[in-house]
C-alpha cells in the first residue's frame, strides 16, 4: 500500500521563527505510527528551509525547495540551487507549479530538465500539472495534462519514484475545489497515462483549495494519493487537521 503524502507548499510567507514553530507543533502532534501509513513534505520560502530543516531533525518529516535554478552553481545572482537545499538535507523539490509557469515563465522543457537534475541527485521531484479555468471549459483538460505529463517526463528514468501534483489551476487560492467526480477522472486519467508509458513508483496529489474540512472526502477518491496545501498549510493546526483526516 502507497503512503498518503501531505505536503505543505507555503509559497512566500513564513518566517525563520514560524517555520520552527510549525515544525514543533507537526513534530508533538503527530506520533511515529503516523509515518507508518503517511509522509509529511515541507517547502518552505527558501529563507526559511534551514529552519525546518533543523525542526525535522530526528523526525520523518521531508522538506525541500519550492523552486530550483536548472544549473547547480555559478553565476546566476539571486538564484538558488538544488546542490545547496540537498546539504541542508532536502530529498524532495517541488517543480513546475502552476504560478512557477504562470508569472516566470517555466517552460515544460526547462521543467522536465529539472526533474532530471533531481533525478541524477536522488531528489524525488513533486512535478505539478494543472489545467486553467479557460482549457477546462474548452474541454482541453486531459489533453493539457497530457501534455505537460510528457513533455516534463521526456526520458526520465522510469523506475524512479515520481511524484505528481495534479492542481487545477481555477482551484488554486480560490476556494473552488474540484468536484469527486473531475478530481477522479483526471487522476484516473494521469495514473492510466503514467502506467501505460512503464512508470512504476509514482504518487498523484490533488492540490486546490484542499482544507480540513473537504481533506476526509478528498482522500477518499480512488487514485488520490494525498495533497498538495497552499493556504491551509500555512496554520500548523489545519495542516495537521488535514493529515489526520
Ligand atoms: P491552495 O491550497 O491555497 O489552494 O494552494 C494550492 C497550491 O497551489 C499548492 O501548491
Amino acid at each position: 500500500v502507497k503512503k498518503k503524502i501531505f505536503a505543505a507548499n507555503w509559497k512566500m510567507n513564513k518566517s525563520f521563527k514560524e517555520a520552527q514553530s510549525f515544525c514543533q507543533s507537526v513534530k508533538a502532534a503527530l506520533s511515529s505510527d503516523f509515518y507508518n501509513s503517511a509522509e509529511v513534505f515541507i517547502f518552505p520560502q527558501n529563507f526559511s528551509l534551514a529552519a525546518v530543516a533543523e525542526g525535522a531533525s530526528n523526525t520523518s518529516i521531508q522538506f525541500g525547495p519550492q523552486q530550483i535554478h536548472k544549473e547547480s552553481k555559478g553565476a546566476f545572482t539571486g538564484e538558488n540551487s538544488l546542490d545547496l537545499a540537498i546539504v541542508l538535507g532536502s530529498k524532495i523539490c517541488l517543480i513546475g507549479h502552476s504560478e512557477r509557469r504562470q508569472f516566470f515563465a517555466e517552460t515544460d522543457e526547462l521543467v522536465n530538465h529539472k526533474i532530471k537534475l533531481c533525478q541524477s541527485q536522488q531528489v524525488r521531484p513533486v512535478f505539478c500539472i494543472g489545467e486553467t479555468l479557460a482549457q477546462r471549459e474548452q474541454n482541453q483538460t486531459e489533453k493539457v495534462c497530457e501534455e505537460q505529463l510528457s513533455r516534463g517526463l521526456f526520458g526520465v528514468d522510469k523506475q524512479k519514484n515520481m511524484v505528481i501534483a495534479y492542481e487545477p489551476v481555477w482551484a488554486i487560492g480560490t476556494g473552488k475545489v474540484a468536484t469527486n467526480e473531475q478530481v477522479k477522472s483526471v487522476h484516473q486519467f494521469i495514473f492510466e497515462k503514467m502506467t501505460g508509458w512503464g512508470f512504476t513508483d509514482f504518487q498523484i496529489l490533488y492540490g486546490g483549495s484542499v482544507k480540513a474540512d473537504n481533506a476526509k472526502e478528498l482522500i477518499s477518491i480512488p487514485y488520490v494519493d494525498g495533497f498538495l496545501i497552499g493556504g491551509a498549510s500555512l496554520e500548523a493546526e489545519s495542516f495537521i487537521n488535514i493529515c489526520q483526516a
